[in-house]
């Protein structure tokens, strides 16, 4: 059972303990016998204790390591001594960019300038068929791109307008992977990947806090007036669309990853708010608790990706009904209440 080539033996995930981390290190376990690394600093975000069943395993290791100190970086990659890297590491929250735009700086910006060095050196000295296969997939977002009116689509050939500290320091990082892989003929990949939904995700981003406030009968809050238009994916999709690049993407290219599901963030509170109400019913309507509030700085209008690239060269698509997804994301937080309540 191997999703990957044979010559592939370990992959090292940075961020491996965030949101999209855990899923994909999930995914890896369930139909890889490769080693797995985990690197991550683990931040307020960083879910743990996720895979500690399999830390004796000798399949899966975690590496404390924060990217930002080069030495640990050194150290951790000639630890695992990787085949192929997913670079997942990064500040997230455009809100926590906004007040505290150094971190953003710090993890996003010299810390994928600090992987990229460590990796170069690790890439330069293996054999030459090692060398064929090694590749880095760095994961990015769609908010590089900046607000996108009405009927238009990012793709690969949009010009980058990014609008807030950490969309900035995201496209920062997406042109040093560029430069890398121009200049030094480092063999990466970009994706650039709209709003993620599902489980594990930190409490602090649209969806989780739905289901968290309106369950402990708190205002769910609204920016503006709520038409701020966003592609939302389910991270298992996301999850097979990075293997997807990794296994078959095309190096120094870039692909956007979106599912075609635009919806206000209104229409999202309404609809997950619908799906409370089926499930919660002596705490219906829970609509009740919508509330609009001042808008967020910058705050783009609307994200909507062109997928057709990815869909025409490497034949992935979305496989998840977006309703379904996120009915089963609304069970999964009920399921597990005592992960919403880690940020309260
Ligand atoms: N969530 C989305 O909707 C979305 C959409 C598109 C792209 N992305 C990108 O995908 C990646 C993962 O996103 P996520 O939602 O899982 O984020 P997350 O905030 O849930 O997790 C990020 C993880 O990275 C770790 N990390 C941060 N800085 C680090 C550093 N300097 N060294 C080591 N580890 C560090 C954190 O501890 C955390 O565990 C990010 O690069 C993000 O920009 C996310």
């Amino acid at each position: 059972m191997n999703l990957f080539p044979e010559n592939i033996n370990s992959i090292l995930i940075t961020g491996g303990s965030g949101f999209i981390g855990t899923n994909l290190i999930s995914r890896l376990l369930r139909e890889t016998t490769l080693k797995i690394y985990n690197l991550d600093k683990i931040n307020y975000a960083s879910n743990l204790k996720v895979f500690d069943e399999h830390i004796d395993s000798n399949k899966y290791h975690f590496l404390n390591v924060d990217l930002f100190n080069i030495e640990d970086t050194k150290n951790a990659i000639r630890f695992s001594n990787p085949d192929l890297v997913f670079h997942l590491a990064a500040e997230s929250h455009v809100d926590k960019s906004i007040s505290k735009p150094k971190d953003f700086l710090d993890s996003n910006i010299i810390g994928t300038f600090n992987l990229l060095q460590e990796l170069r050196t690790h890439w330069e000295l293996m054999s030459i068929n090692r060398q064929n296969s090694f590749r880095l997939i760095h994961v990015s977002t769609d908010e590089v791109f900046g607000s996108i009116k009405e009927g238009f689509f990012f793709s690969e050939t949009t010009s980058y307008d990014p609008r807030s500290p950490y969309s900035a320091t995201k496209a920062a990082s997406d042109h040093l992977v560029k430069a890398w892989s121009n200049t030094y003929g480092f063999p990466a990949i970009i994706t650039n990947s709209c709003n993620n939904f599902g489980p594990w995700q930190y409490p602090e981003k649209l969806i989780p806090v739905i289901i968290n406030n309106a369950l402990n009968s708190k205002s769910i809050p609204l920016y503006g007036n709520g038409q701020n238009v966003r592609d939302w994916i389910f991270v298992e999709d996301h999850v097979d669309a990075l293997i997807q690049v990794m296994l078959k993407g095309r190096l120094g290219d870039s692909y956007c990853i979106g599912s075609r599901q635009l919806k206000t963030n209104e229409e999202i509170v309404n609809i997950v708010c619908d799906y409370l109400d089926l499930y919660k019913k002596s705490n219906a309507p829970h609509i009740r608790f919508k509330k609009f509030v001042k808008d967020r700085a910058g705050h783009d209008l609307r994200y909507a990706i062109d997928n057709n690239k990815i869909i025409n060269e490497l034949k992935w698509s979305p496989k998840y009904d977006f309703y379904e997804a996120i009915d089963f994301t609304v069970r999964w937080y009920l399921d597990n209440q005592n992960f919403l309540s880690i940020s309260d």
